[in-house]
């Protein structure tokens, strides 16, 4: 009460302005269920995790998942009860396309996604819809997925598919989410397709994301002047701080650089291409490491125009803040593993910040506006979406007030970035309702909407958090 008192006293603005938008995300796998209904092929989820059931937390899949595939009418339902002005959703890829080639168009998936988006558009929400959010075809992974460098190209023509079926109604698309967690998580032993090679595939796969991005960007120029759909890429950035300012600086640049600078840096940057002092750095090791050449593959000049600049706005799903401390390659450690070794880093807990549920989860909403900050100084963008921020928790019932609070924390610091001059278009929470986390299988909860997965039509109850969303979205306030 006392805050809220300081608050008003304090004249702070709790008011987002009138362009702003609020959502909700999910993604296909996560939730569609369905997984070989009618001519939908198998993606490389499918295949891992009925392969190898052992690697998600509880031994699930999404087989069955929320049974967003018989229960859309609900969703879109939920997303307006809460007033969402847009909601992201992912197309799976191998459901509209079967054989991963335009060869096949199949014509359930092309009615589930356009009776969805029609749903949505209905009600006025903006459906935000993600190409690709990791269930790649499993035809294509034989080919070797994103080492292959004409995915570049397939990706581009499952995204014409796209245009010509939704780009009418489709405004906001993103082309990739987290190529970060593409990479280095698929060739980790992390994500799909579960393979172990950090040296060479996770950048053979970082510069083909980039390209497929790309080609699929500039595929849409065709379209742009009709449809005035604006196109993006989601990049997941874990916001890092040196544990010490001084002691830690330099690694903590260069930990930004690997995890988003790799994909930030030559879409977004004024010059293009990798980001200089991490092509140094690895063609560095590389050598020492007897290679004759760097494991992260040069573009070629045409490339980097290809690429430069294919963005009508950054996407950006931000979770937490860690602390990045020096150590070597060989005492390198601790979650997130993706890089730690290659850079000789340790990421850290801060001594002062809440960890929740994840060992590694630490609530510190200010590195949010840091990094919205971050975004404008370091890049040419304009503006940002927040594509997906939210708290995973254990809790299965709908007294989430540990994520009310998250939800409104960062909020704030939206609204506090926004009246510092950074353009955040929107917000968008992960997630609408529970579903399959990728490797933590329906043992942590995401949604602002209770899932029930003993019942079989999936019931689905507003949280604590989706009430308290309803308030802010209406008032167009975090202080509600
Ligand atoms: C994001 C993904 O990285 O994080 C989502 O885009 C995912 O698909 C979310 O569900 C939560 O991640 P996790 O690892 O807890 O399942």
């Amino acid at each position: 009460v006392l805050s809220v008192f300081f608050r008003v006293s304090s004249g702070e603005n709790t008011t987002f302005p009138s362009w702003f938008m609020f959502g909700a995300a999910t993604a296909a796998y996560q939730i569609e269920g369905a997984w070989s209904t009618a001519d939908k092929s198998e993606s490389i989820w499918d295949r891992l995790l009925h392969t190898q059931p052992s690697l998600v937390m509880d031994h699930s899949n999404a087989d069955d998942a929320c049974f967003s595939y018989d229960f859309w009418t609900r969703d879109v339902e939920i997303a307006h009860e809460m007033g969402l002005q847009m909601y992201r959703f992912s197309i799976s890829w191998p459901r509209l396309l079967p054989t991963g080639f335009p060869n096949q168009i199949s014509s359930i998936g092309k009615s589930y996604y356009g009776n969805l988006i029609d749903g949505l558009l209905r009600k006025g929400i903006q459906p935000v819809v993600t190409m690709y959010h990791w269930d790649l075809p499993q035809s294509l992974q034989e080919l070797g997925g994103w080492t292959n460098p004409l995915i570049a190209t397939w990706f581009a023509d499952y995204a014409r598919v796209l245009y010509t079926l939704f780009g009418d109604r489709v405004k906001y698309w993103i082309t990739i989410n987290e190529p970060l967690t593409i990479c280095d998580g698929g060739y980790s032993k992390m994500a799909a397709p579960y393979l172990d090679d950090m040296k060479i595939s996770n950048y053979l796969c970082s510069r083909h994301v980039l390209l497929a991005h790309a080609k699929a960007f500039r595929a849409y120029e065709k379209f742009r002047k009709q449809y005035r759909g604006k196109i993006s890429m989601a990049n997941v950035f874990f916001w890092f701080e040196p544990l010490n300012p001084e002691k830690d600086k330099e690694a903590t640049k260069l930990a930004m650089q690997l995890w988003e600078g790799r994909f930030g840096h030559p879409i977004y940057s004024k010059t293009g291409g990798w980001p200089p002092e991490l092509e140094k750095y690895i063609a560095g090791i590389s050598k020492t490491e007897g290679y004759n050449q760097s494991r992260l593959p040069p573009f070629t000049p045409e490339e980097i125009q290809l690429i430069k600049g294919t963005y009508d706005f950054y996407g950006l799903n931000h979770y937490t803040t860690r602390l990045v401390r020096k150590a070597t390659r060989k005492t390198a450690g601790d979650w997130p593993f993706y890089g730690s070794k290659e850079l000789g880093v340790t990421f850290v807990n801060h001594p002062n910040r809440r960890t929740i549920v994840i060992d590694w989860f630490q609530i510190y909403p200010e590195g949010l506006r840091k990094q919205l900050h971050w975004i404008k100084d370091n890049y040419e963008v304009k503006d940002i979406m927040i594509t997906e921020n939210g708290l995973p928790m254990l809790r299965l019932d709908l007294a989430d007030y540990d994520r009310v609070d998250y939800i409104k924390k960062n909020l704030e610091q939206v609204l506090l970035a926004i009246n510092e001059g950074v353009h955040v278009m929107g917000y968008t929470v992960w997630s609408l309702i529970d579903s399959f986390e990728w490797i933590t299988g329906y043992k942590l909860k995401y949604g602002l909407y209770h899932v029930n997965f003993e019942s079989e039509y999936r019931l689905r109850t507003a949280r604590e958090s989706g009430k308290y969303y309803r308030r802010v979205i209406k008032s167009r306030s975090w202080d509600e």
